[in-house]
């Protein structure tokens, strides 16, 4: 009888990553996805650290599996609860007295040991009747090494980890903790798995790293990477995320002007837009330092999406502070970004600052804040009506006839089919074989923009002038 797992991801991109392989690892063990964790006989919480709210989710789920897992033992059954990720990194040890219903911790650098510690599991579970198995070593490069030639299910967008973990110990965060240093895996496996996610389907592919253009493991660093891939037929798309400001280069930039599978979409946290803030949270960059390579980046490549992190009442941030972040977002107008509180974690410097910023204060400035970039959000979106753009069709959407993709810029595109597919069809559209919205999956098609919302675009399907004028 084959097992069945539930995975749940909390977070990061990284995390789903992670997830995936726990999937592809967890295959070859003989188990098989479960659509939820009722259905489970193992449920893996691969769990986020990066702020509190994250964090104190994972003890409400794990409240949540135990009542689960206590009716299934009442049944004759059983379910194995395991966390992952960074809060098992950080909090195995509490976790573990928290939570006696959880019998697996693990972190983000264990996880290759997944078939040794369910085995230890089973044993345990057998000799005692339940089991406390708790792996958070920091191993460097064990687990790549491990990854390197594993199968790839893909869909049309794929993630591939490149570079993970962090030297640079900004004094709010709790990624070098958590992933231990920076690692770059060896381009050579970030090609073989490139290739093998092309060969099951990929056509774009986002690279990912905590500091992503920090790469070294090919000679010419992520530039030369990206050149790389940009070879692999059939790989249409390349992205990467996340970038450091410190480690931009001029060669980096170029790519983005050169390589036509490089996207039109950066995300260069910033962080604040003071001085006197970055360098409480040790960035080692200035805000002059970071605009020079906006304008730079928006030379080379003038159409460029730009994304950023912001965090707002970091210990000591002033009104005077604040509205220096907001003048930055006047400057930069982002397509788009993520805000948040600032959010004390045990164990880093800046948690136990005395200058700390009241609650309501945060979340004043974190709406400020919030409405600026939806105003820029809402007006990069709205450039886009009328204007042609490519977009990789991934997934229907809600409504029958629907299908959503995305555009270069990452925005949602939303396509109803029964708009003008007909047209479409009859004009001999390249090969649509049928009017199914399976056809478009995973393919790049011309979309006219007619619609922008907040959040996402609407459009419909551009019939390619070379048919229109055969027909
Ligand atoms: N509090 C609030 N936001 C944080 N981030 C990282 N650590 C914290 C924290 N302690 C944000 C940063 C980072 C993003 C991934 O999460 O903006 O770029
Ligand atoms: Fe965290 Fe700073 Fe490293 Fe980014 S660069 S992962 S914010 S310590």
């Amino acid at each position: 009888m084959t097992k069945k797992v539930y995975i749940k991801s909390y977070g990061c991109q990284m995390n789903v990553y992670d997830s995936e392989r726990m999937g592809d690892i967890l295959g070859k063990e003989g188990f098989d996805p479960a659509p939820g964790p009722d259905q489970a006989d193992l449920v893996i919480l691969n769990t986020c650290h990066i702020r509190e709210k994250a964090a104190e989710k994972v003890y409400s789920d794990i409240g949540r599996l135990r009542a689960l897992k206590e009716k299934k033992s009442k049944a004759g059954g059983d379910m194995v609860i395991a966390v992952a990720g960074c809060v098992g990194q950080a909090e195995g040890a509490e976790i573990m007295r928290r939570a006696p219903a959880v019998e697996l911790v693990f972190g983000p650098q264990t996880y290759h040991r997944l078939p040794a510690l369910l085995k230890k599991v089973g044993e345990d579970k057998k000799a005692a009747g339940k089991a406390r198995v708790l792996d958070t070593d920091l191993p460097v490069n064990e687990k790549f090494e491990f990854l390197a030639g594993a199968p790839q299910k893909s869909g049309p967008s794929a993630f591939l980890t490149i570079q993970e973990g962090c030297d640079k110990f900004c004094t709010f965060c709790v990624v070098p903790y958590t992933r231990g240093g920076e690692f770059s895996r060896p381009s050579a496996d970030i090609y073989n798995e490139a290739k093998a996610l092309v060969a099951s389907g990929a056509v774009d592919i986002t690279l990912l790293g905590q500091n992503v253009n920090a790469y070294h493991g090919a000679d010419d660093g992520l530039a030369g990477l990206i050149r790389g891939l940009a070879v692999i037929p059939g790989l249409q798309r390349i992205r990467y995320t996340t970038s450091h400001p410190r480690d931009m280069d001029e060669d980096l930039i170029k790519v983005h002007a050169e390589v036509p599978q490089c996207m039109p979409y950066m995300h260069l946290p910033v962080q604040s837009g003071s001085d006197k803030i970055l360098k409480a949270m040790n960035r080692r960059h200035t805000v002059s330092d970071y605009m020079v390579w906006i304008e730079k980046i928006r030379k080379a490549r003038p159409d460029i999406a730009l994304s950023s992190d912001f965090i707002v009442g970091f210990p000591g941030e002033t009104d005077a502070d604040f509205a220096a972040t907001l003048r930055l977002v006047r400057d930069v107008e982002y397509a788009q970004a993520y805000s948040f509180k600032y959010s004390p974690r045990p164990g880093t410097p800046a948690a136990v600052s005395k200058e700390q910023v009241a609650e309501d204060v945060k979340a004043e400035r974190l709406k400020e804040l919030q409405d600026l970039l939806n105003t820029h959000q809402r007006a990069f979106n709205g450039k886009m009506v009328g204007r042609n753009v490519e977009v990789l069709f991934e997934r229907p959407g809600k409504f029958p006839g629907q299908i959503v993709g995305r555009s270069p810029y990452m925005q949602a595109v939303h396509v109803s089919l029964g708009d003008n597919a007909d047209e479409a069809y009859d004009k001999g559209q390249e090969d649509l074989s049928a009017l199914n919205s399976k056809n478009y999956m995973g393919r790049l098609v011309n979309v006219e923009i007619t619609k922008a919302g907040p959040n996402s675009l609407e459009g419909k399907l551009v019939v390619p002038s070379k048919t229109r004028t055969a027909a």
